[in-house]
């Protein structure tokens, strides 16, 4: 069995993915600005993932911008059949590589164009809607225009799904009463906890939490707990902040993202890697 397949599945609207997946953000370039470093590194990342099992990739058209959806579609189309491909809008990029709010009818439409014809695809699996209350934390702005828009571009056949990103549970509620969400995507890991209400809630309604930076994104995790841990149990710092992610709740799901193949085989790992309920409880108590 890949290593990807070993940390069981979970149901993702009409599709079954692993919970373990691949994050591609950090592929766009320094900055997730492109031109990447390596394309063909970046290309060879991508063909390891679906090499070791992973089917469920999340991904951006602003990251690059178009350069990480672009190298998915060189690097796997025509795409497996089982392959699952999570995308997200609601913004945009500066000249300086600033990011920035795109959430009007207009643009949340050009979005799911654009990352159709960067993904050669006729439908996109999955779209979530970014919102913005800050750059990585939910506001309480309402969302109803927005995921209105989302949902008539489904009703008219380009999304199989929706999901949203970077929302409070109020606005989770907002969006149910507008179209179905089946995963939501929120900064979350062993020292930012502040969503696990949101995730017991999602888990009772079969909704997967996705979380991003669950790695520490751009600042990488550090506690003395994690690398005390890490030294009993043999394994790196990230392999067990990516275990005890997928031991915390069954309806995580995990996107680890990285431009390194060997980091993609050893994150990978954490499948795998069972921690016990001793070492979990000061896991546990990081926060
Ligand atoms: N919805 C949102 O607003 C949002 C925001 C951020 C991210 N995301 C999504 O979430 C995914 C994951 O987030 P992320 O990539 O920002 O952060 P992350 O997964 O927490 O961490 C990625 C960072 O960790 C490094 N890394 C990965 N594996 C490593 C290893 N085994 N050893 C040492 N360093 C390692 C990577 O560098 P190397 O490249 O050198 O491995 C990169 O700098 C992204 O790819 C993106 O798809 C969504």
């Amino acid at each position: 069995m890949s290593d990807a397949s070993k940390a069981g599945t979970f149901r993702l609207g009409d599709r079954t993915v692993n919970r373990m997946g691949y994050g591609a953000m950090q592929l766009a370039g320094p900055g997730v600005f492109g031109p990447p470093k390596d394309p063909k590194a970046a290309l060879a990342v991508l063909r390891e993932a679906l090499a070791l099992g992973v089917n469920h990739i999340d991904t951006s058209d602003f990251y690059g911008p178009h350069v990480t959806n672009q190298l998915i579609r060189e690097a796997l189309h025509p795409y497996a059949d089982n392959l699952t491909l999570v995308t997200k809008v609601g913004a945009s990029r500066g000249d300086d590589a600033s990011w920035n709010p795109a959430l009007s009818p207009a643009e949340l439409t050009q979005a799911v164009h654009d990352n159709l014809r960067n993904l050669g695809l006729d439908v996109l699996d999955v779209v979530n809607l970014r919102a913005w209350g800050t750059m990585h934390a939910p506001g309480e702005e309402s969302i109803e225009q927005a995921f209105t828009t989302l949902a008539e571009l489904q009703r008219q056949g380009l999304i199989r799904h929706l999901g949203l990103s970077n929302v409070s549970a109020a606005q989770v509620k907002e969006a149910q009463g507008i179209a179905e969400v089946i995963c939501v995507q929120n900064h979350y890991n062993l020292s930012h906890r502040r969503d696990e209400p949101l995730i017991a809630e999602l888990g009772k309604q079969g909704i997967a939490y996705v979380p991003f930076f669950p790695l520490g994104g751009f600042t990488p995790l550090q506690s003395d707990a994690l690398a005390s841990v890490a030294q009993r149990l043999k394994a790196s710092q990230l392999k067990v902040a990516l275990a005890w992610l997928l031991q915390r709740a069954p309806n995580i799901l995990l996107i680890p993202g990285t431009s390194s193949v060997a980091h993609l085989r050893e994150n990978l790992t954490a499948s795998v890697l069972k921690i016990a309920p001793g070492l979990l409880a000061e896991l546990d108590a990081v926060a």
